[in-house]
């Protein structure tokens, strides 16, 4: 019976797989050797018999040792399960690079209506996050802050994470901790931060389901060797206000030079990078990022990384956003007591902003501003989002109305960071 058969008869009946098993399947189906029937098979065995922490693991690292692999001991990194307008990334690595703590990241795109870090800065002309493993070390050393595209490293996870987006099979805590870990451990950062978001535009709806998946993502990495510690973020309503490529590129921009962003932003990207910084072993790390804000330092480390990557540095300034921008005004007064994520991501998402399927093109130039935030008092007729784009922008428009919900009487403002761990 072959390595794949024996695993499917093994975990239908709720019994635990052998490591060398789980070596040999993610190995063969690496290889073209299993066929997806059998894969697909396994992974709703999986799905719906869960693994014990040992398998999970075993897995993990059978992903991670299916292509290359880097190290960049000293290097740190984050990584976010995705969410809508999240430019942590975007604003929390040049600040911690700034500050001597070298990322070395890897990064996605979009799918679906959470936005991913990659996209977000090819709307920069000529940026590129496709470098080789030598221009990427040369860039970490040199520059101290590097993003290469996820594809290289961790090659059965991109194959088995195809096959799981068309089986019904992501939504398993084993397979989506193994996942993203088997891809970290691949890229070699020495310190890991993981920011596991929470709400309605995020993968985990409620706070016990993301505290699990922090949990299970440190207990994984500090198997295998990393330092890692996790974050529980809110993505109840957008973070910050822009969701779209060049809208977001523009808030991490005026985050960076220390003009006014909305406060869950400007709070969880410094609290990011001050726990990259803790990590990395650097004291006074709250202190150290003001630091980097105020004097510049961190705005001029993303502008030598941008250049670093191919982009056009002094195209920050006038970054491309759609002239055809239309605004969306409450229909009454009240506090605003939702502002939710998932249908502003969807209308991003019409607009143009990511893909409903791998293949699509993105628009960098389209988007939402979200112009009111959860606990704000508001007028009847007041704009409480703008639009950027023509494509579909009357469903668009219906999405972000959908998305509002108000309240006659008082509402509290979220917190932004609802755990840590
Ligand atoms: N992100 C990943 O990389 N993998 C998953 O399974 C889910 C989110």
């Amino acid at each position: 019976m072959s390595a794949a058969l024996e695993a499917i008869e093994v975990k239908k009946r709720g019994g635990g797989l052998p490591e060398d098993m789980i070596r040999s399947v993610v190995a063969g189906y690496a290889a073209g050797e299993v066929p997806d029937y059998q894969m697909s098979a396994l992974l709703m065995a999986i799905f719906t018999r869960g693994m014990v922490y040992e398998e999970t693991l075993a897995l993990t690292a059978a992903m991670a040792d299916s292509g290359g692999r880097y190290s960049f001991p000293e290097c740190v990194d984050k990584h976010s399960t995705g969410g809508i307008g999240d430019k942590i990334s975007l604003t929390s690595l040049p600040i911690a690079a700034a500050c001597g703590a070298p990322v070395a990241k890897l990064s996605g795109r979009g799918l679906g209506q959470t936005g991913g870090t990659v996209d977000k800065l090819e709307a920069i002309p000529g940026f590129t996050c496709d470098l080789s493993e030598s221009s990427f070390r040369r860039q970490v050393e040199e520059v101290g802050l590097a993003i290469v595209e996820a594809g290289e490293v961790a090659p059965a996870d991109k194959e088995i994470y195809a096959l799981r987006d068309v089986t019904g099979t992501v939504d398993s805590l084993p397979l989506i901790g193994s996942s993203i870990v088997s891809k970290k451990a691949a890229t070699g950062a020495g310190h890991l931060l993981y920011d596991v978001k929470c709400g309605s535009g995020a993968f985990m709806k409620t706070a016990a389901e993301a505290r699990e998946l922090a949990e299970l993502l440190v207990r994984l990495s500090e198997s295998l060797g990393i330092r890692a510690s996790a974050l529980i973020t809110g993505m109840a309503e957008p973070l910050g206000a822009a969701v779209g490529n060049a809208l977001e590129l523009r808030e991490s921009l005026a985050l960076l030079r220390g003009e006014p962003v909305p406060e869950d932003l400007d709070h969880e990207a410094r609290l990011v990078a001050a726990r990259l910084l803790y990590l990395k072993g650097i004291s006074d790390a709250e202190a150290a990022v003001d630091r980097a804000i105020s004097s510049g330092a961190a705005y001029e480390k993303l502008r030598e990384f941008v250049a670093a990557q191919g982009g056009e540095a002094d195209a920050l300034e006038s970054l491309a956003v759609s002239e055809a921008v239309r605004e969306v005004v409450a229909p009454e007064g009240g506090y605003v007591a939702g502002f939710d994520a998932l249908s502003i991501g969807q209308a991003a998402l019409v607009l143009g902003a990511g893909r409903e399927r791998k293949t699509d093109a993105v628009d960098h130039s389209v988007g939402v501003e979200a112009l009111v935030k959860v606990g704000e008092e508001i007028e009847a007729g007041q704009p409480v989002a703008r639009l950027y784009g023509e494509r579909r922008a009357e469903e668009a428009e219906r999405l972000v109305k959908e998305a509002l919900s108000l309240s006659s009487g008082k509402v509290e403002a979220p917190t932004a960071i609802l755990d840590s761990l």
